[in-house]
């Protein structure tokens, strides 16, 4: 009986409550009738008005953008960054007739006020609750200063280490790659795009910009659709199923299309194969580069590409502005064409809580902090933590790492107590005066324990092309005036009378950006000569590298004792990099992006095909594919990372030596700590199909995980492989497994593996 009637009462319960799905249908509806009334009452010029996203500076300054916006001209804006010029702009809404709101955008790509470690940094990490706390951050901050939208991520796999925004992605790597795009985009945009500390993320640059040509940023890419779709668009896709509310397209062309007027792109995949229903925004310009491109005649040809292709928003060069009114009289541009366009901006508008608070994010007046540089809006713990979570010890002969807190230390080179360079590219509203350089990270450490003396041993190059690049928007290197010689003989005998030489070395951040593409991989020419000269002292040498992208270090591995891959780590990196020397924290970050001998093995990267003569050890004659002047592979590998430990990996444990389709096995490694200090490693997972209708990579990466274990620990890590992980895109470009053999790799970097065979069936 009471059986019955608590059943009689989950059923009426079910079906008086709404349900969540129910829920979901309702706001949907809400959003549909409020949007289509809207549109109802937008003139033609209004609709156009809102796909105009613009930013103030010269092109736009504030007094023409301010009446614009009382006309309702203007859709989006960014590069505003406070909340007073926010709420100025926004004020300006409430004289136009249709009072639509604005909303605002920014560059937060690794932190707002508090710089991360730069993207390929964060992927060093392989740690994705780290990863993720430096976007929920990033989100905070950039909404406690009125943002409601952020540039970023930047998903772009790429195996270009010549291109400068290799720095700005998380690697060469799609399986990596796609699992940090989702815990971004979540991190950005939280629980709910309506919470105001919330923002939306756009992710880009859609599509395959990191496949740029030779990796001069901006050139071309050309590529076999099996190669885009299994090893180039997996984080795009994994971006839009983690719910991203907007997409950036990309500069470059694809297959002679560029990526504002791909109307493959953005309509067929992206919005019909994936199902993204957010906002595509141009890049920078991007549909006027059109003519450039050599696809559209002049700007209202440009126009009408982008627009019809899918393009919604159009950053900047303000085509959409002066062109679409005449291309929508003639029929060029058609109603439902315009319409769609402006429902994505309205609806992106609605889905972060615009139309009901304006202000949800920049707030009242009362509310603005006094200072908005305060210490007190950063988060210096988290950056700190975060950053020696990144750094990558690439070699530690005979453990002259960690450092011992005493004695004389001689921290040396032209990065050691660069603020400027020590945040990175792309650091939005982050102070280079708040950052900790790596001389003031290693005195505070060291303290009246020992001394720490400094020189700065070089100019960042002594090649006046890099010099006047560094320094072509203003002056961000200032050039000691002092000859090469006389730098390096201060470095000398500083160094003489220490008992470890730390040498801060690498690139200035301004070479790792945006057009900051580069055809040596090499440290610049005045480093290198330092760096030798430091050799020639005899003294322990530890190379501490500043750099935005893999470099070619053959040399520097002979010269140096230890070299410790530290990126551009961010407002904490002198305080991080001081706790990884001194051995307070044991390095774990893992390469996401391989590093070369040499620039001329470029592209050079984990997962490639093996070609009908692969390269063997025991045969460096002829007729193998590799180049007979350089030693053959990497200098490091792809997921490579040492530790003041040593971890042991056991054979594989397969439950099962065969897969049925709709199964799965489980692959599991003891792993052992075999030292006498904590640490954390990265176990990988990598695959291999044997033999498949088309050839295959090598190797695959299909799952890790980030393990700590004490000395003497071991841990059983498990892997469980199913049939999606086999999968891949066929000649026909069907996503599916094929029976065979399947060759299973697990270890701690790409190439140190324990391997196994299993059989799908
Ligand atoms: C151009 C860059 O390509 C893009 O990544 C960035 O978001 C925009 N400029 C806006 O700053």
């Amino acid at each position: 009986m009471i059986k019955t009637l608590w059943m009689f009462g989950l059923l009426a319960g079910l079906l008086v409550q709404p349900t969540f799905a129910d829920e979901r249908a309702d706001a949907q509806d809400r959003q549909d009738r409020f949007i289509d009334e809207l549109l109802e009452k937008m003139t033609v010029d209004e609709k156009i008005s809102q796909l105009r996203l613009v930013s103030v500076g010269p092109e736009h300054p504030k007094e023409t953008l301010i009446a614009d916006i009382r006309q309702g001209k203007v859709g989006g804006i960014f590069n505003t960054v406070t909340r007073p010029d926010i709420r100025l702009l926004q004020d300006q809404v409430k004289e136009s007739r249709l009072k639509i709101p604005l909303f605002f955008a920014y560059d937060v790509t690794h932190g707002h006020r508090t710089a991360f470690p730069i993207s390929l940094g964060l992927a060093s990490s392989w740690d994705l609750e780290a990863i993720g706390r430096s976007g929920r951050i990033s989100a905070l901050e950039a909404s406690a200063d009125g943002l409601d939208m952020t540039f970023s991520p930047m998903i772009d796999v790429t195996r270009e280490p010549r291109w400068g925004r290799a720095s700005e992605g998380f690697g060469e790597d799609p399986y990596l790659t796609a699992r940090i795009a989702e815990v971004l985009v979540k991190a950005y945009q939280g629980d709910s795009l309506r919470d105001p500390h919330s923002i939306m993320a756009v992710f880009k640059h859609f599509a395959l910009y990191g496949a740029t040509e030779g990796g001069r940023d901006y050139n071309t890419v050309d590529m076999s659709a099996q190669r885009m779709f299994q090893d180039y668009m997996p984080p795009y896709k994994a971006a839009v199923d983690a719910g991203a509310g907007a997409v950036m397209t990309s500069l470059s062309a694809l297959n002679g299309m560029p990526g504002t007027a791909n109307s493959w792109l953005l309509r067929d995949v992206l919005r019909q194969q994936w199902g993204f229903d957010g906002l595509v925004v141009s890049d920078h310009g991007a549909v006027l580069e059109l003519m450039r491109h050599g696809v559209a005649a002049d700007p209202a040809a440009a126009t009408q590409m982008s627009i019809n292709a899918g393009t919604d928003m159009n950053m900047n060069d303000d085509a959409y502005l002066h062109e679409l009114k005449a291309l929508f009289d003639s029929g060029k541009v058609p109603m439902a064409v315009l319409d769609a366009a402006c429902r994505n901006v309205l609806v992106t508008k609605y889905r972060l809580g615009l139309f009901d608070d304006p202000y949800l994010r920049a707030g009242v007046v009362a509310d603005d902090p006094a200072d908005r540089n305060a210490e007190s809006r950063l988060h210096r713990a988290d950056a700190r933590d975060i950053a020696r979570r990144s750094m990558v010890l690439l070699k530690n002969a005979d453990s002259v790492l960690p450092l011992k807190k005493s004695g004389t230390l001689a921290v040396i080179g032209p990065l050691a107590d660069s603020q400027n360079d020590i945040i990175g590219s792309w650091s939005a509203a982050s102070l280079p005066n708040q950052a900790v350089t790596v001389l003031r990270g290693v005195t505070e450490a060291m303290g009246d324990r020992g001394r720490v003396l400094h020189a700065k041993g070089s100019n960042l190059s002594n090649d006046p092309l890099i010099q006047q690049f560094i320094n072509a928007y203003e002056v961000v290197s200032p050039l000691d005036p002092r000859s090469p010689e006389q730098m390096i003989d201060e470095a000398v005998a500083i160094a003489r009378q220490a008992d470890v030489v730390v040498a801060v070395v690498g690139e200035a951040r301004g070479m790792a950006d945006e057009s900051g593409s580069r055809a040596s991989l090499q440290i610049p020419d005045a480093q290198q000569a330092l760096i030798a000269a430091l050799e020639a002292t005899g003294k322990p040498l530890v190379l501490v590298l500043l750099n935005g992208r893999p470099l070619a270090l053959g040399k520097e591995h002979e010269q140096a004792d230890a070299m410790l891959e530290a990126w551009f780590p961010g407002t904490e990196g002198g305080h991080a990099i001081a706790d990884v020397l001194f051995g307070d924290y044991n390095p774990s970050g893992k390469l996401p992006m391989t590093f070369p001998r040499t620039v001329g093995q470029v592209p050079l990267y984990y997962n490639h095909l093996n070609s009908g003569r692969p390269f063997r050890p025991e045969n460096r004659g002829k007729y193998t594919s590799n180049y007979f002047d350089v030693e053959h592979g990497p200098m490091y590998p792809f997921g490579y990372g040492l530790s003041y430990t040593d971890f042991e990996v056991s054979p594989i444990r397969l439950s099962s030596k065969t897969l049925s389709s709709g199964g799965r096995i489980e692959a599991q490694v003891t792993v052992r700590n075999m030292g006498s200090r904590a640490g954390e490693t990265v176990v990988q997972l990598y695959l291999q199909d044997k033999v498949a209708s088309i050839s295959r990579s090598v190797q695959e990466l299909k799952g890790f995980r980030k393990i700590a274990l004490q000395p003497g620990e071991s841990r059983d890590v498990t892997f469980d492989v199913g049939i999606d992980a086999l999968k891949f895109f066929n000649a026909a470009l069907d996503f599916q497994a094929e029976p065979g053999v399947f060759k299973i790799m697990v270890g701690l970097d790409s190439v140190d593996v324990r391997s196994d065979e299993f059989t799908l069936e």
